[in-house]
């Protein structure tokens, strides 16, 4: 199916490196269309560069003015991709003409159509050249005019549209065809689309671990939603160990605070001085603010005597059920609920506040509710008691060997 997207942005915003980027993560045939001219010593320099950056896979067509002359060589193929860059220098090659501007519309128009059939994805680069001061002269003037106004017409009749600032796609234009195709596109590379990702990590890195709480209630469907989420977890054997137990009784609530009370106090019996100053400040619970709890337990016989995966590491069962709650913790961030785990508790009489089975193992206690403030970076490394792990020296590469942290530097 045919796919339109105009990549906008500034000079050296990085539109031409992200383009790359997406027609390189499609699988067909590559063609690129370049309306540059080597003019001079250095375009030519430039050009010749940027062809060997592509790759011996990239098809080069140049052709500074009769675009419509280079689709027709293009072949039907709807998995081709095609990048032009760039169009508002085809503007100024045109302009450079003397195109009377009647006639360059035209020829746009033209090219328009050219673009809804071409079969495969068309990824167009332009520039924004409006954002800056008025150019001095009268030719400055109508080339910055025309390309604002072919800019919107573009990106009217384009499926998506991104702007990249300082080397980030931002995407500020998609349709439901996009998304039909962006959907296809998942299924061909297994690849979410640039928005689809964006909110994925933004999940990932914006979750955090939340013990304040406003009195917001939290609707039903939210409720729902996180729920399933965690209900969609990984699960060995695809036991689903999981049950989960929503609390919102005011007196349950209490009796699991006294309950923290308890463990929070011989917990702080491990630290002194400044630690155990800086230990008794830290808020560690949000069990009466948040207007939910929620314990996930681990039914550990779910499945019988033997589960497929769990023979030789029994604890699975477990590993699955943090998965659950992982999921919930993300799909939360996502609904902007907060979520904070409580694990200074005595499982034992929080078994018998909340009437869990013997056999039944609870593995997380969580407050849910709405929150003012997601902190940007871990309150416990905020507040100096840690702090994140540089990423690269947890890495070994083939084995558990020193000398081979860094492998991702
Ligand atoms: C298994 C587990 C148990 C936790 N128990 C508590 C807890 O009892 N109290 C608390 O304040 N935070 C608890 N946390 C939250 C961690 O302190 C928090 O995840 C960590 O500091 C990183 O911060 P972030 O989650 O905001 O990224 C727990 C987290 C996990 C994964």
């Amino acid at each position: 199916m045919n796919k339109t997207i105009l990549v906008t942005g500034g000079c050296r915003s990085g539109k031409s490196k992200y383009a790359l980027k997406l027609a390189n993560s499609r699988p067909g045939k590559k063609f690129f269309l370049a309306t540059a001219q080597p003019l001079d010593e250095e375009m030519a320099e430039r050009i010749q560069k940027h062809r060997q950056e592509r790759g011996k896979e990239w098809v080069t067509f140049e052709e500074p003015i009769n675009l419509a002359d280079v689709f027709k060589k293009l072949d039907d193929d709807p998995q081709s991709v095609l990048i032009l860059d760039c169009l508002t220098l085809w503007i100024s090659n045109l302009l450079m003409e003397s195109t009377p501007k009647e006639k360059l519309l035209g020829y746009v128009n033209e090219w328009l159509d050219c673009c809804s059939r071409f079969k495969g994805t068309l990824i167009c680069i332009t520039n924004e050249v409006g954002a800056g001061i008025v150019p001095e002269n009268p030719l400055g003037r109508e080339f910055r005019d025309l390309a604002g106004e072919i800019n919107q017409q573009v990106a009217d009749r384009f499926d998506e549209v991104i702007l990249t600032v300082s080397g980030v796609p931002v995407t500020i234009k998609t349709s439901a065809k996009s998304e039909d195709v962006a959907g296809q596109n998942d299924r061909i590379n297994h690849e979410f689309s640039p928005a689809k990702k964006a909110g994925l990590y933004e999940a990932i890195y914006g979750r955090r671990d939340v013990r304040q709480f406003n009195p917001n209630p939290v609707p039903f469907e939210a409720l729902e939603k996180i729920l399933n989420a965690a209900h969609h977890a990984g699960s060995v054997g695809f036991m689903q160990p999981w049950n989960f137990i929503v609390i919102d009784d005011p007196e349950v609530k209490e009796r699991v605070v006294q309950n923290f009370s308890e463990a929070n106090e011989e917990a702080s019996r491990h630290y002194s001085g400044d630690r155990k100053d800086l230990y008794s400040s830290l808020k560690l619970e949000g069990i009466r603010e948040a207007p939910i709890n929620i314990c996930i337990t681990c039914d550990r016989e779910r499945s019988g005597p033997h589960v497929l995966g769990r023979n030789s590491v029994p604890d699975t069962d477990i590993f699955s059920t943090c998965c659950a709650v992982q999921n919930l913790w993300l799909a939360a961030r996502a609904e902007g609920l907060g979520v904070g785990w409580v694990s200074i508790l005595s499982m034992e009489k929080l078994k018998e506040v909340l009437a869990i089975p013997e056999e039944i193992v609870p593995v997380a206690y969580l407050c849910v509710g709405y929150t003012d403030h997601f902190l940007k970076q871990p309150l416990l490394e905020k507040v100096g008691w840690a702090d994140r792990l540089p990423m690269n020296k947890l890495i070994y590469h083939n084995q558990w060997n020193e000398n081979s942290k860094g492998f991702l530097q």
